[in-house]
């Protein structure tokens, strides 16, 4: 018998390159009443509806989101599950709010059932803001990482995370050691690395809370594991930077630490990187890692204005994040809306169509993730989200005044948040709807 097909009708945007790379009108496909056609969990066919409609077969399932725009999930590339309970907890900077209130909370991931209801919830509400897949830190305990890959597992999401590794500079009740951080890491990505769509990321949490002694070792990690990703923080606040340099006086750099330790390469995310100089930056772009932008955390922790233009003209790989719980919403569109005010205060003007690029597309290629995740084309998991351009009455009417997709796009990115998201579809199933439902009919 043949495989049932479901299929979507609504205005549908992905994208194809980058808006800066390919030239704006070369970037994108917008298809204003399209249909995309799902079997087993891929894309199948994207089109107009008119010319896509009559070739559907019978028994075709037909779900109408007309007058709703179809994109792909969109992607985080730099979020702690473990701090889910954190959000909205203000400090001072960076450092005093680790001590007051991240580190006190990550103490109760020891607790596997903790950790699985925290997880469940997490994931619950990055679907409800249309988040298909993130890049994930977990705590310095092994359970915290069997309790988010196996809730992920459960619900075959494509989600990349890792354990923490800590040995200096923070509470006992969160420390490893050099050995434990190998044996432990290695332990995880044996079990969970490649099952299913789960993927492991090695995670050192920063310099300052790794010995010379653990950074060994995770390097050591990096070269025996080259498929998993890495992921930390770097050059957030100035305070961290300067004990960075106090910790590694023979290094050059905040990057130079993670580099001698043979930490930079492709799949390696570096959070923030907002204080960066030259030689680093030239060292980001040919390594191949990754910088992950977390405007609302920088704004929130008073860490500083990334340097967007800059990554982007220098063919740094650059992602955007929320870094919740240092960020203050799960919203990918909050985020790109965060994005535009950094930017606007680095005197660069941040398109809409460059933002919705860098949280799909753009995000899938930081990760690595980009034949499988990113855009709707065929054989694409089908991970995608419907937004609804009437999701507030204030949201309703500055649409009507829109004439264009970019300024379409833009009401979304400032306006928008977990309202605007009205689907999810994990691998074309729906996994989150709001109160209006979608029309079904059978052909
Ligand atoms: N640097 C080291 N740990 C953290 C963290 O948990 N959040 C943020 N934003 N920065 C960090
Ligand atoms: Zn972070």
């Amino acid at each position: 018998t043949a495989a049932v097909c479901n299929a979507f009708r609504g205005s549908i945007l992905h994208f194809l390159a980058n808006p800066g790379e390919a030239g704006a009108d070369h970037s994108y496909q917008f298809i204003p009443d399209g249909l995309m056609v799902v079997e087993n969990g891929r894309v199948l066919a994207l089109g107009g509806y008119a010319e896509l409609h009559p070739t559907l077969p019978a028994g075709t399932q037909l779900t109408d989101y007309s007058g709703r725009m179809i994109l792909p999930g969109f992607i985080d590339t730099h979020i702690h599950y473990s701090q889910t309970d954190v959000i909205a907890s203000p400090g001072k900077q960076l450092l005093d709010w680790l001590e007051h209130y991240t580190f006190p909370a990550e103490g109760r991931f020891d607790d596997m059932n903790h950790a699985t209801e925290v997880a469940g919830f997490f994931l619950d509400e990055l679907l409800r803001n249309g988040t298909t897949t993130a890049l994930v830190f977990g705590t310095t305990h092994r359970q915290s990482l069997d309790a988010f890959f196996a809730v992920a597992g459960q619900r075959a999401l494509r989600m990349v995370a890792g354990k923490v590794l800590m040995d200096r500079n923070c509470p006992e009740f969160l420390r490893d050691t050099p050995d434990s951080a190998y044996a432990d890491s290695a332990a995880l990505i044996e079990r969970w690395h490649g099952q299913g769509r789960l993927g492991y990321a090695i995670t050192p949490r920063f310099a300052v809370t790794s010995s010379d002694a653990q950074l060994a070792q995770v390097g050591e990690l990096a070269r025996n594991y080259p498929e998993v990703h890495i992921h930390t923080h770097l050059a957030e606040n100035m305070d961290e930077v300067a004990w960075v340099t106090r910790l590694f006086p023979w290094s050059r750099s905040y990057l130079d630490v993670y580099d001698h330790y043979g930490l930079l390469r492709e799949r390696a995310v570096y959070a923030h990187c907002i204080h960066l100089d030259e030689d680093d930056r030239q060292r980001m772009v040919d390594s191949g890692a990754t910088a992950a932008f977390c405007p609302t955390s920088n704004l929130f922790l008073g860490s500083g204005l990334f340097d967007l233009a800059g990554a982007l003209d220098s063919g740094m790989r650059v992602g955007v994040a929320t870094d919740v719980g240092g960020g203050t919403s799960f919203s990918m569109l909050r985020t790109l809306g965060e994005s535009y005010k950094v930017a606007q205060l680095r005197g660069y003007t941040l398109s809409p169509l460059q933002a919705f690029y860098l949280a799909t597309l753009g995000n899938a290629k930081a990760l690595g993730l980009d034949d499988n995740i990113g855009n709707l084309a065929p054989g694409k998991e089908a991970d995608f989200i419907v937004l609804d351009p009437e999701s507030t009455p204030l949201m309703a009417r500055r649409m009507r005044s829109a004439t264009t997709l970019i300024e379409r796009l833009f009401i979304f990115m400032t306006l928008g948040d977990d309202r605007a998201v009205a689907a999810t579809y994990i691998l074309g199933e729906l996994v989150h709807t709001r109160a209006c439902l979608p029309s079904a009919e059978n052909l």
